[in-house]
């Protein structure tokens, strides 16, 4: 087959950075995929961070310090950016003005002024693709509930609880980095690391909150500032969002938390939904399982456990009974975008990755939830604006 090549750069060689290096080295996985990312140019101030794609990537061509030395390579088409939440601004316009197709890592702009200006470049270059990353619906456990959504299986909806849990902060003598920091990580704290992961799907469905009443915790106070002496945790550790939705046919309750401190719970993403005709869980606790209660009028109410099959957007080599696992939803994530890339308009499958206006839509939620914080009130949400 023949393959359509996407020069990439990659801005940021963080962790993230390294987890795009990793998918693309593995792209033989898939199977069937006419589009391939080649990892061409990175560029990261920091030496050590671009010198593990030198040793790593056998595609890296170019090594800049300065990204916007890799912005001016004419023969780079895409760029992946994985950088702190404050510069996000002015590194993606810059990216979005040079005319590269951009995978932008979320929040998409430390505050909603910034993902506006991120926005405006957006619009005003729409030849360019811009997507945002967010991989846990890839796993098939989500990909399943995305189906029984598409095919209208729940009835009347009852509640929607979705989350996202870490807990590796509740050890206090993990050293601070900049993701406690208000400068770098913003105002939203852990609803801006953590929030799009757990709006993905509630957007994507349509199911935007008309109002939110956020109960915001800091428990952490200080950490280790890792040079012998402690600096101070300013941002928000956990985040729980009551939120009322509003459709054209339905209006229920959605509990939304995100969660930098929940004991036991390492990389915890979950939704989970209740309606009148049936009901539907998926947790990445246990990858594998998903959950689900057909219901009819005066039934038996049995909640169905069933491992879900190795059943991916995208094709790949893994045999049915095996496992999914976090760098598989990584590589899906990357499929779907280089998909849509090399096939704007027409994917092999039909879920695409979150959008700017999904991200946009993710700011509203956040900055009327700090809005509740402060007043202690419920805050309406105007989606007309
Ligand atoms: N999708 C996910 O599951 C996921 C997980 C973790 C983080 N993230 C997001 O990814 C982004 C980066 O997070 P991370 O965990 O990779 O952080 P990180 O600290 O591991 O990496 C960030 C990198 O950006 C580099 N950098 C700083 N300034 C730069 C500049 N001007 N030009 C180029 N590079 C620069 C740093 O030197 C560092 O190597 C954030 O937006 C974060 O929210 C997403």
């Amino acid at each position: 087959m023949k393959k359509r090549i996407i020069r990439f750069g990659v801005i940021g060689c963080g962790l993230m950075g390294k987890e795009f290096a990793s998918a693309a080295a593995r792209w033989c996985h898939l199977t069937d995929m006419d589009v391939e990312p080649r990892i061409v140019a990175v560029s990261d101030p920091v030496p050590a961070a671009a010198q593990w794609f030198k040793d790593r990537v056998p595609t890296v061509e170019n090594v800049y310090s300065d990204y916007r030395e890799l912005l001016a390579d004419s023969s780079v088409e895409a760029v992946y950016c994985a950088v702190p939440h404050h510069l996000h601004e002015r590194i993606y316009i810059d990216i979005v003005k040079a005319g590269k197709h951009l995978l932008g890592e979320k929040p998409f702009g430390i505050d909603r002024e910034a993902n506006a200006a991120i926005q405006a470049a957006i619009d005003a270059h729409p030849g360019v693709i811009v997507r945002c990353s967010s991989e846990f619906p890839f796993f098939p456990g989500a990909q399943q509930i995305i189906r029984w959504v598409g095919e209208g299986r729940f009835g009347r909806i009852i509640e929607v609880e979705a989350g996202f849990w870490h807990s590796s902060d509740l050890d206090p003598t993990k050293p601070i980095n900049w993701k406690r920091r208000t400068a770098t990580n913003g105002d939203y704290g852990c609803m801006g690391d953590l929030g799009m992961h757990v709006l993905h799907l509630p957007l994507r469905f349509g199911w935007k909150p008309a109002s939110v009443r956020a109960l915001l915790s800091k428990i952490m106070e200080e950490r280790p500032d890792g040079e012998g002496g402690t600096a101070p945790c300013e941002t928000w550790d956990n985040a729980i969002l009551a939120c009322e939705v509003k459709t054209a046919d339905q209006q229920f309750p959605m509990l939304l938390s995100m969660k930098r401190i929940a004991p036991g719970h390492a990389n915890t993403w979950f939704i989970r939904i209740c309606g009148t005709a049936f009901s539907a869980e998926f947790s990445t606790k246990n990858p594998k399982q998903v959950a689900s209660l057909p219901y009819e009028p005066g039934g038996e109410q049995a909640w169905h456990v069933a491992d879900a099959p190795y059943r991916s957007a995208y094709g790949t080599i893994t045999g049915s009974i095996f496992e999914f696992g976090f760098s598989d939803s990584i590589l899906q994530m990357w499929a779907a975008f280089c998909d849509e890339i090399a096939h704007p308009g027409k994917m092999r499958q039909p879920f695409r990755c979150a959008t700017p206006e999904e991200a946009a839509d993710s700011h509203r939620v956040f900055t009327a939830a700090l809005e509740s914080e402060r007043t202690g009130a419920t805050i309406a949400i105007d989606w007309r604006n």
